[in-house]
């Protein structure tokens, strides 16, 4: 049913994207070939967005990498935050997480300038700021502070000036930590896996994000729902796609990710799959996300 995707550039319409008339995406609304982004004449202040699910394993820290990597490859300049004591994303970018200054310094303001945790990757235009599992401690230690919900704001203040965009990679969990996400952050992507229980938590999720809003910053938005690990094989994603989207409209991203065996062995080899395999469908999906958030504003 799918036909290749060509490029069109529709100086007519409003937004100046074309819309491939008898093509449905995914999710059910017409593809668009989001265009490549004018470069950037100057850099920052960064747009901070938290990638956030209290759910594990839908593709938070995935989309982080890729995401991250292919916003880098159209010239912005994007901090990756490992906010996970797993580490994830920082071994997925293959970056130091020992006997390095990591996110958990910090936030514990020992004096330390935030600079020093930052560690360049592969990619360029992509930095990283580390954790490991010091950061499991953080919650205990935070709790008694003074604006414990603010301290990650604070950091990241401080780093917004060089960059164009912070990603936040949450960990699954809606503790102290994903609310520090959460107040620092401009906007959410919440990636949603495509299997039966992925509607569930969800509600939590929104009304966590609706009480961070009421309470500790009113500016937050929801910057898009990312529906990931489809596979238009199974008439199962297909319609766990089709709830998604008669909940959340328009709020769910046109870009869908597929379900592919590639990111595991991305993940492996410590780069994003856009530099592991970069002609791959995935590695497009990603560099097509990039462009979809820019077009939606949620980027410079
Ligand atoms: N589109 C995909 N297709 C197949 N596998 C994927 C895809 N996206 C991510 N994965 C794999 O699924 C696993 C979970 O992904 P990821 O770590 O990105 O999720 P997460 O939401 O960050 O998990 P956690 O909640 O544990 O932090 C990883 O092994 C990853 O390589
Ligand atoms: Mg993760």
């Amino acid at each position: 049913m799918r036909r290749a995707l060509v490029t069109l550039y529709d100086a007519d319409s409003a937004d100046g994207i074309a819309t491939l008339d008898s093509e449905l995406g995914p999710t059910g609304r017409p593809l668009h070939e989001f265009p490549d982004p004018a470069p950037l004449v100057g850099h920052g202040p960064a747009r901070i967005i938290a990638l956030c699910n209290q759910k594990g394993g839908v593709g938070k820290t995935t989309t982080t990498i890729n995401l991250g990597a292919t916003l880098a490859e159209l010239g912005r300049r994007v901090l990756a935050v490992d906010f996970d004591p797993q580490g994830a994303l920082s071994a997925g970018l293959g970056v130091q997480t020992h006997d390095v200054p990591t996110i958990y310094d910090l936030l514990l303001g020992r004096g330390i300038d935030p600079r020093s945790a930052v560690q360049r990757t592969s990619v360029e235009g992509l930095d990283v700021i580390p954790a490991n599992i010091d950061l499991s401690a953080a919650e205990v230690h935070l709790v008694t502070e003074v604006a414990r919900e603010q301290i990650l704001a604070g950091v990241l203040r401080k780093l917004a000036p060089e960059y164009d965009v912070i990603l936040v990679d949450c960990q699954p969990s809606l503790g102290l930590l994903t609310v520090n996400a959460l107040t620092a952050a401009h906007g959410v992507i919440i990636p949603l896996e495509c299997e039966f229980f992925a509607l569930r938590g969800v509600a939590l999720l929104v009304e966590t994000i609706d009480k961070v809003r009421d309470r500790l910053n009113p500016a937050i938005r929801l910057d898009g729902i990312l529906a990931t690990m489809y596979d238009a094989r199974t008439l199962h994603s297909r319609e766990v796609l089709e709830r998604v989207v008669d909940a959340f409209g328009d709020e769910v991203l046109e870009t869908v990710i597929t379900r592919t065996i590639k990111f595991p062995d991305a993940t492996v080899s410590g780069t994003p799959i856009t530099q592991f395999a970069p002609e791959h469908q995935s590695s497009r999906a990603y560099r097509q996300l990039a462009r979809e958030l820019i077009v939606r504003g949620a980027v410079a």
